[in-house]
């Protein structure tokens, strides 16, 4: 069967600060959004794309087609969680309810094959799970001045990357519900905890870079060949 992969970009890419979209920005030559996509695509147990655009984006090709495998679209809306859940919303009604979906930002081009594989099957076994990593440099805490007043303690302190990984029903549960209480969580593992659960954190490779800021681009398109295949 395989698993759905939503993938946000709906976004506008205000800290890249671009004439379009980061995900239309080239990386070695084309869109960044078009490695990305390709990346999901090529792996084996990635069943089909739901893509959350912009309303009316007119930079998106149309009719895309990724090694055989369905693509759709839907539009987005003001926050990345907004978008997820239209993306969830949008899935074909062959994925049921308890199936694991994936969410992966389209930012995000250099995600690694032997990462998603063990998200698959780790968080596949857990009932839900994200990449991330564990932090590595010293925690500062910071006045408004600018001035570290504390350094917070790095154990049990990760940072959270994508593809991550839920189930259709509960993560759509999760979101409506953060939504209705007018919180906008930054990501799926976010509205599942405001919803009672413990998602599983699986380490990946730090290499898996959300494209943020304009000098991201020349990072990006060295680690794009680094972690291919
Ligand atoms: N995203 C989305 N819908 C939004 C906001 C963001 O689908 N309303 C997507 C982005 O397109 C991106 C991913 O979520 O692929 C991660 O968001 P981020 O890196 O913050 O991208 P932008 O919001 O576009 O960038 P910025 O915050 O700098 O404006
Ligand atoms: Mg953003």
């Amino acid at each position: 069967a395989g698993f759905w992969c939503v993938v946000p970009a709906a976004g506008r890419g205000m800290r890249v600060g671009g004439d379009r979209p980061k995900q239309y920005l080239p990386l070695a030559g084309r869109p960044l959004i078009e490695h990305t996509l390709e990346r999901l695509a090529a792996h084996s147990r990635v069943a089909g794309l739901l893509v959350v655009l912009a309303a009316d984006d007119p930079l998106w090709p149309g009719h895309v087609q990724l090694r055989g495998k369905p693509v759709r679209t839907v539009a987005g809306g003001a926050e990345r969680s907004d978008s997820v859940l239209a993306g969830l919303d949008a899935l074909p009604a062959e994925v049921a309810a308890g199936d694991f979906v994936l969410v992966h930002d389209a930012a995000r081009p250099c995600v690694r094959h032997a990462d998603i594989d063990r998200l698959l099957d780790l968080a596949g076994a857990a009932d839900g799970g994200l990449l991330g990593a564990p932090l590595r440099d010293t925690l500062k805490r910071a006045d408004a001045r600018g001035r570290s007043v504390a350094t917070e303690p790095r154990e049990a302190r990760w940072r959270a990357f994508t593809p991550q990984m839920f189930r259709r029903g509960p993560l759509a549960a999760a979101l409506r519900e953060a939504a209705r209480r007018g919180l906008a969580p930054s990501d799926e593992a976010m509205a599942m905890e405001l919803a009672g659960h413990a998602p599983l954190l699986v380490e990946g490779a730090e290499d898996n870079l959300k494209v943020t800021t304009a000098a991201d681009f020349a990072l990006a398109e060295f680690l794009l060949a680094k972690t291919a295949g």
